[in-house]
């Protein structure tokens, strides 16, 4: 590659982060958690409006906001304040299947195994044993666009973490519980849960952390013009 330097340690983190799902209880030092918010700050957004806001629990109240989850879990009654997509169709459905395959197999669920795979689905009310649990949420007034900002803050954060040697990983799946979130938390109407993000150190011998996703490439995505 015929690339700057600063490009190849770009990179070198990008291909080290993945998403977690599988921690240590060790917590991270509140020091080292400040340090990622403020570097994932730094990501754009329309207007400047960094519109995000993300309510981080640990120790106790990590464990609190789990317990509630897999409670209100048992139950099912999904309710984001982001509507879930409709569908996945075409080549964004086989990519969701390839990850949850990915996943399954490391973790050795077999095909047809329902009772396996709603087992490993409730590992995300678990926080997948995180120590930490940040809950990312957007004013309701900026609709999607709001959304999109935050999209780059979960991005950002998830590197920043990774730099500092803490592994994270997004879930929207914890988002589907918001109006326990927002009761539990305090988290006022007027702004939209959008999802967690779940971190602390990984543990690196869990079978969920043995396998990585793929990307597809250039050509299907780049529509050059001119
Ligand atoms: C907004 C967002 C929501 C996600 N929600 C979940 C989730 O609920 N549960 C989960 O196991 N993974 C979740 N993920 C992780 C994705 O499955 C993961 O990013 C994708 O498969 C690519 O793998 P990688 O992050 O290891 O590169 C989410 C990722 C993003 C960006």
């Amino acid at each position: 590659m015929d690339v700057t330097p600063d490009l190849l340690s770009l990179n070198t983190l990008f291909d080290a982060r993945h998403s977690c799902r599988a921690f240590r209880p060790e917590p991270v030092p509140r020091a080292v958690i400040e340090d990622i918010l403020r570097t994932a700050q730094k990501v754009p957004s329309w207007c400047n409006a960094q519109p995000w806001k993300v309510t981080v629990c640990s120790g106790a109240e990590a464990d609190r906001v789990r317990a509630a989850l897999l409670k209100a879990a048992e139950g099912g009654g999904h309710s984001p304040d982001l509507p879930f997509p409709d569908g996945y169709s075409a080549e964004y459905q086989q990519r969701r299947r390839d990850c949850g395959w990915a996943l399954y197999e490391a973790v050795g669920v077999q095909k047809g195994d329902r009772a396996g795979s709603a087992r490993q689905m409730m590992e995300n009310y678990r926080l997948f044993g995180a120590p930490h649990c940040a809950i990312l949420s957007s004013p309701a007034e900026l609709g999607p666009y709001g959304a999109m900002d935050c999209g780059g803050f979960v991005a950002a954060f998830t590197l920043a973490a990774r730099a500092a040697g803490v592994a994270s990983i997004p879930q929207a799946a914890v988002a589907s519980f918001a109006p326990l979130l927002h009761e539990l938390l305090e988290i006022p109407d007027d702004r939209i849960i959008l999802c967690a993000i779940s971190f602390g150190y990984g543990d690196g011998d869990h079978p969920a952390n043995s396998f990585r996703t793929s990307r597809a490439a250039l050509e299907h995505f780049a529509d050059w013009r001119g």
